[in-house]
């Protein structure tokens, strides 16, 4: 399988099983620095589950989690508190805390990390609202919002701290075309702009293929292709091909029209 040059974050063996379910059998990935790697696969094949150890919220049964060469795995809660720091994480249910407002939910990883002033705060946050096209909802709850503006809201409080990696776990489910477009744009913006390195789940392949560096699929406990997108169209693997033909847009059309839809 296809080697990466540099990678920040290496995953090996990494078995995980919940009672007698396995869902992690000896998965081995690397995640290039720099780059945007998206994680495709079937539902319940265990994506948000892989991720979840990426950032320590779940240990592995076996296997090393490395970040920058260290094994995070072994870590001492302090330790891996520090090294969290560098990590942003969009969940896939957006995860927002119900009693506070949007201002307040997105400043929140600001006043527990930083010691920025108020107003610096808020400026920060009034920046991340303009980006996600959310201005003027700074006093909404979440049960006030729409799903695709949880979500939003959900993405600003990931980026606020302006993570060396960032983790998306189905950053465009639940919103409208424009939306998803728009999201594609932020997350390839921040690898461009900010050399960011991005790690994506997405059931969207129309966005997959438009966005990645790397695309890994994982089936059945293990990563069973890994490569730049084009490797992954013309991939041998059965079940790869079978995924990609299962979805609705036909993905090689999509490279071939140069990223555009
Ligand atoms: N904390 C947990 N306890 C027990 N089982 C779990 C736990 N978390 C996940 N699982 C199980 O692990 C399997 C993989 O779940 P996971 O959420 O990683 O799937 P997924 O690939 O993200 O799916 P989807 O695309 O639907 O989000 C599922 O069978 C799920 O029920
Ligand atoms: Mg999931």
């Amino acid at each position: 399988m296809f080697q990466v040059a540099d990678p920040i974050i290496r995953l090996m063996g990494l078995d995980k099983a919940f009672g007698s379910q396995a869902v992690l059998k000896g998965v081995n990935l690397d995640i290039e620095r720099g780059k945007i790697t998206t994680i495709i696969g079937g539902s319940g094949s265990g994506k948000s589950v892989l991720v979840k150890h990426i950032i320590g919220l779940l240990k592995p049964d076996a296997g090393q989690i490395l970040y920058e060469g260290t094994d995070m795995v072994s870590l001492r809660p302090r330790a891996l508190s520090e090294i969290r720091r560098n990590f942003g994480m969009l969940f896939q249910h957006s995860a927002l805390f119900d009693s506070m407002d949007v201002e307040q939910n997105i400043a929140f990883p600001l006043e527990e990390h930083t010691k920025k002033s108020r107003r610096e705060i808020l400026s920060i946050v009034k920046e991340k609202l303009s980006l996600l096209e959310l201005e003027g909802i700074e006093r909404k709850t979440p049960s006030e919002l729409s799903g695709g503006m949880r979500k939003r809201v959900a993405l600003a409080r990931a980026i606020v701290l302006n993570p060396q990696v960032i983790i998306y776990d189905e950053p465009t489910t639940g919103l409208d075309p424009i939306m998803t477009y728009n999201v594609d744009q932020m997350i390839k913006g921040a690898q461009e702009k900010l050399k960011v390195t991005s790690i994506v789940i997405s059931h969207d392949m129309a966005s997959t293929f438009r966005i990645s560096d790397y695309i890994a699929m994982l089936y059945e406990g293990r990563i069973i292709e890994f490569g730049p997108p084009d490797a992954i169209l013309s991939s041998n693997k059965e079940e790869v091909q079978r995924f990609l033909a299962a979805s609705s847009l036909p993905p090689r059309a999509i490279v071939a029209s140069g990223g555009e839809v």
